[in-house]
């Protein structure tokens, strides 16, 4: 939107949260707070400041195409948008300011809160809602439907004050002028000895500048996060709002209670999530796959039809269509797995390309390995892929037959067709059609147990 600044306050301690780190670095819904605040801010405006303060380099490190200021102490609020002062020295546009700790809020409810202050002619406006709890909030003093008198906060309210259901959101917009110019009439002489940016309000109304009070219909939107349930509580909610729209889009989901699914995850229809499932990051998964519960999956592709049993982990993988895979299944960084693949229990694969068909069903290590088509690898094939200071490849060729137990000392290849014997240590290449057996040759002491006995 034109001549619409974005200022955001991310420089606060988390007391309230025990937490050696800036509140604003919390995760809910699979993101960090500040990040869902920036994602709605993006859409009013691209000219976006964060005020940054307590563990400042690691906000400054988490997020990017913003500009930031520095607020050396945290002496609250108001004192957070004093140290922006000389970065808006000249601006006479508006300045929206949002609170990084009140993530929920959405860039439709922004936009419409800017034209509520644009065609209402204030100087500043606040968003404000009823809520069932008003606890901990600033509270709204009106003296009309519209227009508010000041706002108060809990820690210095009488108790008519604190009957008060209606809450200060944290979120504004001022003229930037008035704004600083009445920042700089502000007192820390309150409970916390802080600049209160609320106390701005009062001042402007004093002043006679037209404030607004913008009241939205559900306080949930502009729940604000100062403690470790509150973030539960956000959390809880984000995820229930992707199960549902995960539903509505065609996926069943068994227990939306018990399922963790982050908000960029795409689910084709008829799939079935089981209880107790976590899905984060960029995962994609296509229409009719399975997954039962207790697994855990980042960053993965799933083809259509496939099936992921119980308490598997797979990060950064890419399987196929109508693969299998599990239970108790391992997939680390760059697992590939071509359609109807299959893999079972206690399988742990990393780097490798597993090829159409391929099976691996119990008990194996397959590491920086290339697997071709229909190749079968028995039960505790293990790839010995290093060698203590470098990695190793291991090529399996389309249709080889790997024997149980077998260890494949890296690198070698096994040709096309090929078969290893089991229990075999193989050191050398194998070419292809042909059988590799390297192991201890079995000899036979006829009568050695019965003439032990008799001993
Ligand atoms: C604030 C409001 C309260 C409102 C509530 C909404 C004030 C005085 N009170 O209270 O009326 O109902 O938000 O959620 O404004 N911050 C800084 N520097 C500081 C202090 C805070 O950048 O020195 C940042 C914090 O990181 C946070 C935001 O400002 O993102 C709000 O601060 P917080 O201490 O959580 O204010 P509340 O007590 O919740
Ligand atoms: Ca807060």
């Amino acid at each position: 939107m034109e001549n619409l600044r974005v200022l955001i306050l991310a420089a606060g301690k988390s007391t309230r949260m025990k937490s050696k780190y800036a509140k604003v670095l919390h995760r809910a819904g699979g993101r960090m707070l500040i990040e869902h605040v920036l994602r709605s801010a993006r859409f009013i405006s691209a000219e976006i400041w964060v005020v940054v303060g307590h563990t400042s380099d690691k906000v400054k490190a988490a997020i990017a195409e913003v500009k930031f200021i520095e607020q050396k102490d945290q002496l609250g609020t108001g004192h957070a948008v004093m140290a922006a002062r000389e970065q808006f020295a000249g601006y006479t546009g508006d300045l929206l300011v949002l609170s990084g700790d009140v993530p929920l809020i959405s860039s439709g409810t922004l936009e419409t809160f800017v034209k509520f202050h644009r065609e209402g002619g204030y100087n500043a406006s606040v968003m404000t809602a009823d809520a069932e709890n008003p606890d901990g909030y600033g509270r709204i003093v009106r003296h009309n439907e519209s227009e508010v008198d000041s706002i108060v906060e809990q820690r210095d309210a009488t108790p008519e004050v604190l009957q008060i259901a209606e809450i200060n959101s944290g979120i504004y917009i001022f003229n930037a002028p008035a704004l600083f110019d009445a920042l700089s009439k502000t007192r820390s002489n309150n409970a916390q000895r802080e600049y209160y940016l609320t106390d701005v309000i009062g001042i402007l109304v004093a002043e006679r500048h037209r404030v607004g009070a913008f009241k939205i219909p559900s306080a949930e939107e502009i729940s604000g996060i100062n403690t470790r349930q509150d973030l539960a509580a956000v959390d809880r909610l984000m995820r229930r709002r992707k199960c549902e729209s995960l539903m509505a889009d065609g996926v069943t989901i068994l227990d939306p209670q018990s399922t963790f699914i982050d908000e960029d995850v795409q689910i084709g229809a008829d799939s079935v999530i089981y209880p107790s499932v976590q899905i984060y990051g960029n995962t994609i998964i296509g229409e009719d796959v399975t997954i039962r519960s207790f697994t855990r999956i980042s960053n993965t592709r799933i083809g259509a039809r496939s099936t992921v049993l119980e308490n598997c982990v797979l990060d950064n993988s890419h399987l196929g269509e109508e693969v299998t895979l599990g239970p108790f299944s391992r997939l680390r960084p760059d697992a590939v797995l071509g359609d109807r693949v299959k893999v079972g229990n206690f399988v742990e694969i990393k780097k490798s390309t597993l090829g159409t068909g391929t099976k691996s069903q119990h008990l194996a290590y397959l590491g920086d390995a290339t697997v071709g088509k229909d190749v079968n690898i028995g039960a505790g094939v293990i790839t010995c892929n290093y060698d203590g200071v470098a990695k190793h490849p291991t090529v399996i060729e389309d249709g080889a037959f790997v024997g149980t137990d077998s260890q494949l000392i890296a690198p070698v290849r096994i040709g096309k067709g090929a078969y290893i014997a089991a229990g075999s240590s193989i050191t050398d290449d194998v070419p292809a059609e042909s059988l590799g057996i390297a192991r201890g040759r079995q000899a036979i002491k006829e009568g050695w147990a019965k003439n032990r006995k008799k001993k």
